[in-house]
Parts: structure tokens; sequence; C-alpha cells
């Protein structure tokens, strides 16, 4: 017996209807403001991540699936969305396609994490990035975009969080401060917590362990420590998302764990989700197109994390309705009138009702209980005494109700029927 690998999933029938559903409302709004979509390969140079997230992030150095190829490459399936785009922005020189770029991508995501609810190897990332805009008026859409698809799909109890988190100007005189003041706490921080005072002291901020949150209770922030023109950008941002009817709560801790972010970030957490409850978040990664080689364009985006999605759905009881059962069952009373039966399953297919046929040539009985099992809404009857007349019946299997229909006119009478019932 194989089994799928820890923490993957197998997307069953019915849950990859709902995912459709979800998806199509992205894409709906997305391409409403003029986003685009893009698809990037599974997996990339390691470098790419290496340079584009940041080495000392914890995604680099604990989570990534990188692996040599036959070729001696060494390879890394994609822990997120953003640096793959950037690449092929730069490669493809989108920016001359048009500038701005919005994009939007729908693609799986590889990271090798602890697996628990909400936390898989293999998950699924609904997300934007847009190129070539530098004010907050962009920010403000790429959040409100974020809020919006939530509130389109109905759901209520979440929270948006943003804050800044400075720029390479005013970033390392308050490194410097944070160190210092974590100087004389040392000893009271885990160590993940002490190795990131050395590498990447603004990470401390992720920690959720009891002893580091009470050290950070006194510890200086980000947010009031950054350069006039990085406050401005967050004054201007909060006076949009205002002017936008979004509501926000600023959080001077939300310095997320990517290093390609510069002054806006932003988070949007479930109220019922436990541990791992951010379903979305983004921000500002202005220097990242230039630091992978490409020109100085200033970037934003966010991802969605579907799975938390569908959680959250789930939670507040809005998870879409599919429907996987056939339109019309083509039932037959033998052998003989199989050929005539399986013609007439193919031509409801072709004319887009969906249909289904019984290949084990069933008894008639045996045919029923199978269309009822698959709750098709009607069978269509084929039989020599119908047939002799170039008919066959359709059964309404709700009201069991029977009418005779030439051959030719079934597809059209089943649509007017389905009409009729929705
Ligand atoms: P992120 O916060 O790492 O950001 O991921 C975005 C979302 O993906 C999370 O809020 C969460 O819902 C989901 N997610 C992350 N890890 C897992 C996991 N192991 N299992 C299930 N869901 C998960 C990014 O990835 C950035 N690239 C977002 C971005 C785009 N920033 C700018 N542009």
């Amino acid at each position: 017996m194989y089994r799928r690998i820890k923490g993957t999933r197998d997307i069953l029938p019915d849950e990859v209807g709902k995912r459709r559903v979800l998806e199509q409302e992205a894409i709906r709004l997305f391409e409403a403001y003029n986003y685009l979509p893009i698809i990037t390969p599974v997996f990339e140079q390691t470098e790419l991540f290496v340079r584009g997230i940041g080495e000392a992030s914890e995604i680099v150095q604990k989570e990534m699936y990188t692996f040599e190829d036959r070729g001696g490459r060494s390879l890394t399936l994609r822990p997120e969305g953003t640096a793959p785009v950037v690449r092929a922005y730069i490669e493809n020189n989108l920016m001359e396609m048009r500038h701005p770029l919005k994009l939007y991508y729908i693609m799986p995501m590889y990271r090798y994490e602890r697996p628990q609810k909400g936390r898989l190897r293999e998950f699924w990332q609904i997300g934007i990035e847009v190129f070539g805009a530098p004010g907050p008026d962009v920010d403000a859409e790429v959040i409100f975009l974020m809020v919006e698809y939530f509130r389109r799909l109905g759901i209520e109890n979440i929270n948006t969080y943003i804050n800044t988190i400075g720029c390479r100007q005013c970033r390392p005189a308050y490194i410097e401060k944070l160190k210092e003041y974590l100087s004389d706490h040392l000893d009271e921080l885990c160590d993940d917590c002490r190795f990131r005072y050395s590498r990447n002291p603004l990470r401390v901020f992720d920690c959720k362990e009891e002893g580091c949150a009470a050290v950070l209770a006194g510890a200086p922030f980000i947010t009031d420590n950054v350069c006039s023109s990085c406050k401005d950008h967050f004054k201007g941002l909060m006076d949009f998302l205002e002017n936008m009817n979004v509501d926000f709560e600023i959080n001077k801790k939300l310095v997320r764990g990517f290093d390609y972010y510069e002054k806006t970030t932003f988070e949007v957490t479930s109220e019922l989700l436990g541990a791992q409850n951010a379903i979305g978040g983004g921000g500002r990664y202005d220097p990242l197109v230039k630091d992978c080689g490409g020109p100085d364009i200033p970037g934003i985006g966010f991802a969605i994390g579907v799975e938390r999605l569908l959680l959250q759905l789930e939670e507040e009881g809005l998870i879409p309705e599919t429907d996987l059962s056939p339109v019309a069952f083509v039932v037959f009373t033998g052998d003989d009138m199989a050929v005539r039966a399986h013609e007439i399953y193919l031509s409801l297919a072709q004319s887009g009702i969906k249909a289904e046929y019984d290949y084990a040539h069933r008894s008639l009985k045996a045919q029923f209980k199978q269309a009822n099992r698959q709750k098709a809404r009607y069978a269509v009857i084929v039989a020599p005494e119908e047939l002799a007349q170039n008919a066959v019946k359709i059964r309404d299997m709700e009201t069991g109700e029977e009418t005779l229909v030439p051959v030719k006119e079934v597809s059209d009478r089943l649509k007017a029927m389905m009409e009729e019932v929705n």
C-alpha cells in the first residue's frame, strides 16, 4: 500500500468543485481590476529563494524542499510565489508589456513545516503582485482586494492588520536600537530567538514563546522608528484605507517572514482557526526586482492560503455547494439496445448535458439503482418499443413522471426541463 507523503492531501472531486468556486470568485475580482494571470514553474534555482526570501529567514533555513537534479543543479520547490513571479517579470521583460503591471496567480507551494491543522507541506496560494507602482494608493488597493475577496465569500470573523517595517535607509538604525535592547535580555529569549538576534533581529517579533513575548513588551517597535518618507507612506496608506472603508488595525509586531519586504506589511487573521490563523498576508517589496537582477521597479502583493480559507469557510458555514451528479443517466433494457443507448449518451454529452451510461450493461433495475446512487435528475430509458417509433422516455427521477420524446429532441427537451426546475 502506498500512502501520500506527510503534509500533502488528495483533493477529492467534491473539494475540487468547492475550490473552483473560490478560484472563479478570485479570478472575477482580480480581472475586474485589470490583473493578468501568470503561472510559473513548480521548481526554480535554489539561489532565487536564498537571495529573494533571505538567507537567514525561517523558510530558507529550515523549510525548503531542495534537491539536486540529474544535471547537478540545486533546485527548490517554490515555497512561495513572489520570488518566482519577480524572476519571470525580469526574464520576460514584462515591464515592457504594461507599466505598472498587475498579475495574479493560483499555484501550489511547498514548505517543509511540521504539519498540523492549517499547515501543510503542499498547499495552494491565491496571490497578486503589482509592479511599478510606488505610492500608498496601490498598497491600499492591494489590501482592499484581499479584504474584498473575503467579503464576497461572506467571511466575517477576520481581522486585518497593517504595519510599516521601514526601508533600507531607516531600518539599520532601528535594528541597532532593537539589538541594544535585546542584548540585556538574551538569557530570557528562546534558542531560536537568540539565533534571530544575531542574524535577523526583527524576526524576534514573530516568536510565539511566552518568555520572548514578555521581553518584546518593552522593546522599541519599528513602526515608531521609521524615516519620514516611510512614515508619510504609512500615513498615506491609512488615509486611503479609511476612505475605502477598509477596517484595519495597526499591529506593530507584524514584521512578516521575508527579507524582501519594505514599508507596508499586512495580514488577515481568523478569529476561529487557532494556531495557524493567518489566512493571507503580504507587503511591499520595493528592492526585490533590483536584487534579483532587474531594473529598479517597486512591487507589492499578497497571498492567501487556499486550505486555510477553506477551513475558515467551514467554520463560518459558508462552504460552497458542489453538484457532482449527472443530469441524465441513459438506461437500456438489454445488450441489443447498448449501441443506441451509448449513441444517445454521447449526443447528450456532446450537447453539454452531463450524462452517464452503464458500461457494465447491468440489468435495467441495477442501472436505475446506479442512476439513483449518482443522484441523476433524469433517466433516459432506451427500450425496443419506444425505439421502434424513434423515441425514448425521459423519467423525472424525483417525481417519477415519464415523457415520451423523439430521439432527435432528447437534448433540447432535457435542457428545457432543467430550465424549468432551476
Ligand atoms: P505567507 O504569509 O508566507 O506569504 O503565505 C501566505 C499565506 O499562505 C498564509 O497566510 C497562509 O494562509 C498560507 N500558508 C503559508 N504557509 C502555509 C502552510 N505551510 N500550509 C498551509 N498554508 C500556508 C507569502 O507567501 C508571500 N509570498 C505573500 C506575498 C505576495 N507577499 C508579497 N506578495
